[in-house]
């Protein structure tokens, strides 16, 4: 495998917080992730990455923002043979974990360390990108959103998966799965309760699928388009251009 670890400059004045608490628990991130959703995860992201691909081409720059341990990279990677990836992520341990992922020959898949508030590319640089589970972690989300959009070209396509916070709180999901039972799973898996107790929290304060669509059209997409994913709408896939 011949992917680079570049590091962006601007990565010292990142959120340090998320970001040693995602350096922690990245050896054991796919094994938490894989259990909390019983593997859902990764029929969410095939779902984004299918609509992602749609009509970019045979050979598109796509990139991966908050690329974690690369699984989205991967499947990317998997679905578009001529497809040329940048995954980016400001901690290096979860990008490290995903390295290890990656075979031998794909060499199409470059690694920077690099925070989404000040991504280390041109305008326009990508035809399409992908971000899964990561705007929700920003510091500053307009901030963050508007660099998204000024690295894919005009046409290109935003596909994000997120947790947004429901509209009305869901007697499972919100009061027992994500409270309780994921802090405890996801505790028992990584040995990490303060990043499990973070994640809750972090759905429970993020934006409405209102008020994240509004926040898109704002930064400068012409098209939004919120999709509740099975089970429940419990994810959420955003598609903007
Ligand atoms: C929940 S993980 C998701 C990882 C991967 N996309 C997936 O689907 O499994 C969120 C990722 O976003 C990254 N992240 C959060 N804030 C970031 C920022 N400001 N800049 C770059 N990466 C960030 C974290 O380091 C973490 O790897």
């Amino acid at each position: 495998m011949s992917a680079t670890l570049a590091e962006s400059p601007s990565l010292a004045e990142a959120g340090a917080d998320v970001r040693s608490m995602f350096n922690r628990v990245a050896p054991r991130y796919d094994a938490a992730n894989r259990v909390m959703s019983a593997g859902i995860d990764t029929v969410w992201r095939r779902k984004a990455i299918a609509r992602l691909l749609e009509g970019l081409g045979d050979a598109p720059r796509i990139l991966d923002l908050g690329a974690g341990t690369l699984d989205g990279a991967l499947e990317i990677a998997r679905r578009s043979p001529g497809a040329r990836l940048a995954a980016a992520d400001f901690a290096r341990e979860m990008l490290r974990a995903g390295r290890g992922k990656l075979p031998r020959r794909l060499d199409r898949v470059d690694t920077h360390a690099a925070d989404a508030h000040h991504l280390p590319y041109r305008d326009g640089a990508f035809d399409g990108a992908f971000s899964a589970f990561c705007v929700r972690n920003l510091r500053d989300l307009p901030a963050g959103l508007r660099e998204l959009r000024r690295v894919v070209r005009p046409g290109g396509r935003v596909v994000i998966l997120e947790f947004l916070r429901p509209e009305h709180t869901r007697f499972f999901f919100d009061r027992i799965w994500n409270a309780h039972v994921l802090p405890l799973v996801g505790w028992a898996v990584t040995g990490d309760r303060a990043a499990y107790r973070y994640l809750p929290q972090s759905i429970a304060h993020f934006r409405s699928s209102a008020e994240f669509e509004a926040l898109l059209r704002e930064v400068g997409f012409a098209e939004v388009e919120a999709k509740p994913l099975f089970p429940s709408g419990v994810a959420t896939m955003v598609v903007a251009s």
